[in-house]
């Protein structure tokens, strides 16, 4: 995820562009840039770092002119730096580009690219557009921008400016947001409303597909085809805080929303289209990386951790290497029994909690390999470990974690697969329908998002209780552990997760007439003894909400309520199953009036011990 911005018109572009970014700073913010036509030449400043670096550097060399693009960054490919950061520029600086999103086939076209001469100053998958416009170009700045669109693959919302054709700007999406901002004699373009809503309330939202041709007095949107669109006008009326949360009350709610994407993204170029495997280019790992693998130690705090809890069951069923979990701030402390033969997995959303970096040291001290699993390019997690996969998130600003788990969830399934498929421990078959059940995932994710009206009600209903269980069984378990946590973090309502199996070893004596239980029973393995489970509660006049899988005829005899999630491969269920868990706690937190986004005592990043 990153922010975009363009201007058009008679005012001067700089000021325009930074005031855009600082209102889309939420998309990204690990460095920021702008390019300014002067009249004569683009000229471009960008910097590493929050937005006011790029600002004090315009300060002290000012960028004149009317006609600018703008970017702020949440890496992906590349880390943050001056280099990286965008906008990117063809060899001789004529074509200047800025991208939120990922081209999957940068690689390719970049080889393409570097064979006919030209010459690549980034590590970013978005120089390989610039270059490619340069090559397409032959005096007509729109058809090279269709030539460009033709070759790339993968999703993006792109801004281009053109020094030999400076009267426009050219912009076009797939996958990702933007926006055209309708002015008097001027336009604008961004990632978000917020960046327009100062200048203008009249915008065009650009669908999949669509190109638009931005001058000061017009907009002409087209197609694919280049068939003339005519798009209705969006009135905006929020105000500029509520739609900075593009329109959500919360941070949470539109984090949990933005999932089957982020779901999607993670998978972008990793799960193969025909299904036929796993590809991690950052590890590229062949059997002799795999086979000495004697023992897994996964490593993370609060939300991570329980990612780590789901990747031990996936890895151990999988890839058949035993895996161990460990909370972070206790790792080092118990003196591990790490070696060389060990693989150290951590996971961290922002790459800075202090207490997973201090046990990756130790990992790293007693000889482990490291792989780290963060969400943040660059961050020092990721620079501590021998190795990093991302997830692709985008920036997580609510402090409750929702899409960097179910991100973190997908990773361990992919890793799982992978290292399965390498080691042989799975077939052909099984990597297949694995991969097509990843694949159908992101769907999925979004028919769970499309059902919330009796999750509201339940929130609504059990909101006000004092003590919530959450009970399940294997994966179950582990999903339950997660709905607890989220449960208690943001609505303040004390609630437990227990191996449903573990109830009537002490905790059953808790469960008096009316405590709400939810109960997982989405995994089909375990299911018969789970519903012995609930029957056990049901029998103290506990009041039960039954998670199950689509079709299934018996869970409502035995519960209270119901809330069915789509049936996928039993692994991937976490996946879709926490979903309704989140929502349910984001609904009870508002029924009581609690600050969602930034609970009380709690911090998003944790860099104290
Ligand atoms: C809970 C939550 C925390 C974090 C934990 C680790 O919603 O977000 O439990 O998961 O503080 O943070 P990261 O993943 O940044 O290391």
């Amino acid at each position: 995820m990153c922010g975009i911005v363009g201007y058009i018109g008679p005012d001067q572009a700089a000021p325009f562009l930074l005031e855009g970014l600082s209102k889309l700073e939420y998309r990204g913010y690990d460095s920021a840039g702008i390019a300014v036509f002067d009249g004569d030449k683009i000229h471009v400043t960008k910097s590493v770092g929050r937005l006011n670096v790029l600002a004090k550097k315009v300060e002290i060399s000012p960028l004149q002119g009317s006609l600018g693009i703008g970017h702020t960054r949440w890496a992906t490919h590349g880390r943050p730096s001056d280099a990286n950061s965008h906008p990117h520029t063809d060899c001789a600086g004529k074509f200047v580009v800025v991208h939120n999103g990922i081209i999957e086939n940068y690689m390719h076209l970049k080889e393409q690219l570097i064979a006919q001469g030209h010459t690549f100053t980034s590590e970013t998958d978005t120089e390989v557009v610039a270059h490619l416009i340069e090559e397409c170009y032959a005096g007509d700045f729109e058809a090279a921008v269709k030539q460009v669109l033709e070759q790339i693959e993968g999703s993006y919302a792109l801004v281009f400016m053109c020094q030999d054709e400076p009267g426009k700007l050219i912009c076009t999406k797939q996958d990702n947001p933007l926006v055209i901002g309708l002015g008097e004699g001027e336009n604008f373009i961004a990632s978000d409303i917020p960046a327009i809503i100062s200048r203008t309330r009249k915008t065009y939202i650009l669908s999949d597909g669509e190109m638009a041709i931005v001058t000061a007095d017009s907009v002409w949107v087209m197609n694919r085809q280049g068939i003339p669109v005519t798009k209705k006008v969006f009135e905006v009326n929020w105000d500029a805080e509520a739609a900075e949360k593009g329109g959500y009350e919360h941070f949470m709610i539109k984090e949990i929303y933005e999932q089957p994407k982020a779901v999607r993204e993670t998978m972008t170029s990793r799960v193969a289209k025909d299904n036929s495997g796993i590809t991690f280019e950052e590890l590229n790992w062949t059997k002799d990386d795999v086979s000495p693998i004697k023992k897994i130690a996964i490593i993370a705090c609060g939300t991570a951790y329980h990612a780590g809890i789901v990747g031990k069951y996936l890895i151990e069923n999988l890839s058949r290497i035993p895996v161990e979990v460990d909370v972070a701030s206790e790792f080092r402390y118990r003196s591990p029994l790490i070696d060389e033969q060990t693989l150290a997995i951590v996971i961290s959303q922002s790459g800075e909690t202090l207490d997973t970096l201090a046990a990756l040291k130790e990992a790293k001290k007693l000889g482990a390999r490291t792989l780290a699993v963060t969400n943040v390019v660059g961050s020092s997690i990721a620079r501590d470990s021998d190795q990093v996969i991302y997830t692709w998130a985008g920036p997580e600003i609510a402090v409750a974690s929702t899409k960097a788990y179910t991100t973190q969830l997908v990773v361990m399934a992919m890793l799982a697969i992978y290292m399965g498929a390498i080691k042989g421990t799975l077939t052909t078959d099984k990597v297949q329908a694995l991969c097509q059940a990843l694949r159908e995932l992101p769907a999925q994710a979004y028919e769970v998002l499309e059902d919330v009206e009796p999750i509201k009600t339940f929130a609504q209903q059990y909101g006000f209780n004092e003590d919530v269980f959450f009970i399940g069984r294997s994966l179950d378990y582990a999903v339950a552990l997660e709905g607890s946590l989220k449960l208690k973090e943001i609505s303040y309502i004390h609630a437990e997760a227990y191996a449903a199996g573990e109830l009537k070893h002490g905790t059953l004596a808790l469960i008096i007439e009316g405590v709400p239980v939810i109960a997982l029973a989405t995994q089909q393995d375990v299911y018969e003894k789970t519903l012995s489970n609930i029957k056990e509660v049901k029998a103290r006049d506990a009041v039960v909400i039954g998670l199950g899988l689509k079709g299934d005829q018996q869970l409502e005899k035995y519960v209270d309520h119901t809330i069915f999630i789509p049936a996928t491969n039993k692994f991937l269920t976490p996946i879709l199953s926490v979903i309704p868990l989140q929502l349910l706690a984001y609904y009870a937190a508002v029924t009581r009036g609690c600050d969602v986004d930034k609970p009380r005592n709690l911090a998003k990043s944790v860099t104290v011990e």
